[in-house]
C-alpha cells in the first residue's frame, strides 16, 4: 500500500541506494558506450539501440522517443506506477523502509471492501464452475460445450461454468455466506427489480467466463447463451474492479509466451482465445467485441511490439481492424492484419484447417499500408480516376507516418504497382499533403501530439540555454555567477523551471543529482545533459555564455517594449510613450555594457 506523503530525505536516501543502470538493465540489456549505456528503448519499437543511461548523472533518455527522467519515472513509466508506488517499490529493493503511516480508517476499509470484492467474484466463479461440472442442470451446458470440441482441459483452464436458468440462483448461493445485496450489485453480479423491492441474478441460463486481470485476479464475467437468444454475450458492466476498455481476455495466461515469441495475436471473442489455447496457440488475447483501446494497446506493449489482428472479415471487424491499427500504429508497433476467409472467425478457422494453416495466415499478414490499401480497393471503384485519387488521399496520412526512407519506397512502389499510377505522382501528392501539414500545424497527426505531450517541443528549446545548464549542472560553482545577474530570469519556459529546481537543490544540498528532481524536470534535465556539447573549461567561455543570456533577454525585453510603444503611440498616451522611450534606452545601454 503506498503511503501519501513520503519525506525528502526518505526519497533521497532510496535515490542514492538505488543504480539506475543496475535497474534499467534488468528490463533493458544494456551495453557500455563511453561513459553512458545503451540499449532498445522499452518505450518505443526500436531497432538500433538509441536509449542511453548515465550512470553519473542517474539518469537516462531515449534520442528515439524522446522519453527522459531519473529512476522514479523510468520506474513509473516501466510499470505503469504512480509516484508513490514507485517509491515504495525502490524503497523495497533498496531495503530502505518507509515511515510508517496509519491508514486513515476511510483507507482501510477502502482496501477492505476491495479484498472483499475480489473474494466474491472468485466465489461466483466457482459457484458457475461447480455447476457446469457437478449438477444435472450443467449437463447441458457440458454438452455444448463437448459439441464445440472444448476439452476438459480448457474448461479446467478458462475456468469455464454455467449459471443457473434461476432469476436467484447465485443470490441464494451468497445469502448462505452471508454476502451483502450491496456488494453484489457494486459487482454488477446482480440487479435490483423493477418492482423496487429485491434483487435478481444478471447472468441466467448461459455459459460463464471469468475475466482476470494481470495478477490474476477474477474482475468480470462474460455470459454466452446456451442457444441463440439475444443478447448472444452478455458482460459484466464497469464495476470498481472493471472497465472494460482497460483489460484484454486471456493476457494473464498469454503474457509469458507472448514474450517468448515476440508476438501477440488480437481476436475478436472469449471462444477464438479459447480455440487457440487448445491448438497450442498461447500468444492470444481477445479485445473483447470493441474496437482496441490505447489502454489495451499499452497492456499489450509491455510484453512484445509486434502485434497481429485476427478480427472476423465482416464490416464490423474490419473497421475495428482499421482502428485497431491506427491505435498500435501510432503506438510506434509493428502491425500485421491476418486474412481470414470471409465468415470464418479464428475458432472456426482452427477447427476447420488446424493450427498450422493458422500460423500460417498469421505470418503472412498484411502491414498496415497493404491492408489499408487491399480495403480501400474493395470498397472504392479504383478503375475509375476519381476512386485511385480516393483511395491515395485516404492513404496519405499512413504514408506521411513511415519514417524510414526505405519503407517508404517500398510503400509507394506497392501502391503504384497496385492502383497503375506513376510512383512519382503518389510522391508529389505526398509533397503536397506534406506542405499542408506544414502550413496549418494544427492538423498535427497523432504521432506528433504524443511526442509533444511528452516532452515540451525540446527541439524548440533554446540551445544557449541548453548548455549553459548542463555547465551548470557539472559545474556548480557557475551557480553564483548566474544568480548575480538574473538567475531564473535568464531562462525561459520551460528550462526556467529547471533551472529554478537546479539552484535550489544546490543551495539546500551543494549538490544536484537528476534523481532529486521532479517526473517534468528530470526528463528535461536528461535531455540537456545527453546534449551533444563539450562542456567548456575555461570560466571566461563560461563568463561568455552567462551574458549570452543576458543579451537574450534584453533582446526580448526591447522586442517586447517596441510592441508596447507602438500601442501607446495609437493611444495617444504620451506619459506610457516617455516611459517606454526611456526603458529602450535604457536596454540599449545595457547592451552596450554587456557587448562593448
Ligand atoms: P461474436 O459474435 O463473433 O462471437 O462476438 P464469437 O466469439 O464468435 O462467439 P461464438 O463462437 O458464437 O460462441 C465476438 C465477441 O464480441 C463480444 C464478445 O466478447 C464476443 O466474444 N460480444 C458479441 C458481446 O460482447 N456481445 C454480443 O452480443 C456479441
Ligand atoms: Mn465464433
Amino acid at each position: 500500500m503506498a503511503t501519501g506523503f513520503i519525506p525528502q530525505e526518505i526519497i533521497d536516501e532510496i535515490a542514492a541506494y538505488s543504480d539506475i543502470v543496475e535497474i534499467v538493465n534488468e528490463y533493458v540489456p544494456l551495453k557500455k558506450r563511453g561513459r553512458n549505456f545503451q540499449g532498445l528503448c522499452p518505450f518505443h519499437h526500436e531497432k538500433t539501440p538509441s536509449f542511453t543511461v548515465s550512470p553519473d548523472k542517474q539518469i537516462f533518455r531515449c534520442f528515439g522517443c524522446g522519453v527522459g527522467g531519473n529512476i522514479f519515472s523510468f520506474i513509473m513509466q516501466i510499470e505503469g506506477l504512480n509516484f508513490p508506488e514507485a517509491v515504495e517499490k525502490l524503497a523495497q529493493r533498496a531495503g530502505i523502509p518507509l515511515p510508517k503511516q496509519e491508514m486513515t480508517a476511510a483507507q482501510k476499509e477502502e482496501l477492505k471492501q476491495k479484498e472483499r470484492w475480489y473474494k466474491i467474484n472468485e466465489l461466483t466463479a466457482q459457484f458457475y464452475h461447480k455447476i457446469l461440472l457437478d449438477t444435472k442442470f450443467g449437463k447441458k451446458a457440458l454438452d455444448y460445450l463437448k459439441k464445440r470440441g472444448i476439452t476438459a482441459e480448457i474448461i479446467e483452464k478458462f475456468h469455464l461454468g454455467v449459471s443457473l436458468p434461476d432469476w436467484d440462483g447465485l443470490i441464494k448461493f451468497m445469502n448462505k455466506r452471508g454476502v451483502r445485496y450491496k456488494e453484489l450489485l457494486e459487482l454488477g453480479l446482480i440487479l435490483p427489480k423493477n418492482s423496487g423491492r429485491g434483487y435478481y441474478d444478471r447472468f441466467r441460463n448461459r455459459l460463464m467466463f471469468p475475466i482476470w486481470d494481470n495478477a490474476s485476479r477474477v474482475i468480470a464475467f462474460g455470459g454466452r447463451v446456451l442457444d441463440d437468444g439475444e443478447p448472444k454475450y452478455l458482460n459484466s458492466p464497469d464495476t470498481p474492479l472493471f472497465n472494460k476498455g482497460y483489460y484484454l481476455y486471456g493476457l494473464h495466461l498469454a503474457k509469458s509466451s507472448i514474450r517468448n515469441e515476440d508476438l501477440a495475436v488480437i481476436v475478436e471473442g472469449y471462444m477464438d482465445v479459447i480455440a487457440c489455447h487448445q491448438y497450442g496457440i498461447t500468444n492470444v488475447v481477445a479485445s473483447l467485441g470493441t474496437a482496441l483501446t490505447q489502454q489495451q494497446a499499452r497492456a499489450l506493449m509491455r510484453h512484445t511490439y509486434n502485434v497481429a489482428i485476427a478480427y472476423d472479415a465482416d464490416i464490423a471487424g474490419s473497421n475495428a481492424t482499421l482502428r485497431g491499427l491506427d491505435i498500435l500504429g501510432d503506438l510506434g508497433c509493428q502491425v500485421r492484419v491476418v486474412n481470414l476467409p470471409k465468415g470464418l472467425d479464428p475458432d472456426e478457422y482452427l477447427r476447420n484447417f488446424g493450427s498450422q494453416e493458422f500460423s500460417k495466415l498469421v505470418a503472412q499478414g498484411e502491414n498496415l499500408i497493404e491492408y489499408k490499401l487491399s480495403n480501400a480497393m474493395e470498397n472504392v471503384n479504383h478503375a475509375s480516376i476519381e476512386g485511385k485519387i480516393k483511395i491515395i488521399q485516404s492513404i496519405l496520412p499512413d504514408l506521411y507516418k513511415i519514417d524510414s526512407p526505405v519503407a517508404r519506397e517500398g510503400a509507394v512502389k506497392l501502391i503504384s504497382n497496385k492502383l497503375g499510377i506513376a510512383d512519382t505522382s503518389i510522391l508529389s501528392e505526398l509533397r503536397k499533403y506534406r506542405q499542408e501539414k506544414q502550413k496549418f500545424p494544427q492538423n498535427k497527426d497523432r504521432n506528433s501530439e504524443k511526442r509533444e505531450n511528452k516532452i515540451v517541443n525540446l527541439t524548440d528549446l533554446n540551445k544557449i540555454e541548453v548548455q549553459m545548464l548542463k555547465i551548470l549542472f557539472e559545474h556548480n560553482k557557475y551557480f553564483a555567477d548566474v544568480e548575480k545577474v538574473g538567475g531564473k530570469e535568464l531562462f525561459t519556459s520551460p528550462l526556467n523551471e529547471l533551472y529554478q529546481q537546479m539552484v535550489e537543490k544546490f543551495l539546500l544540498k551543494g549538490k544536484v543529482i537528476g534523481s532529486d528532481l521532479n517526473e517534468k524536470d528530470s526528463e528535461l534535465l536528461a535531455f540537456v545533459l545527453m546534449n551533444e556539447f563539450d562542456i567548456p573549461n575555461s570560466d571566461k567561455v563560461v563568463a561568455d555564455y552567462i551574458k549570452n543570456l543576458q543579451i537574450n533577454k534584453l533582446n526580448k525585453d526591447y522586442s517586447n517594449t517596441i510592441k508596447e510603444l507602438s500601442e501607446a503611440e495609437k493611444l495617444g498616451d504620451a506619459e506610457g510613450v516617455k516611459k517606454l522611450l526611456s526603458h529602450i534606452e535604457w536596454i540599449i545601454q545595457q547592451k552596450k555594457l554587456l557587448a562593448p
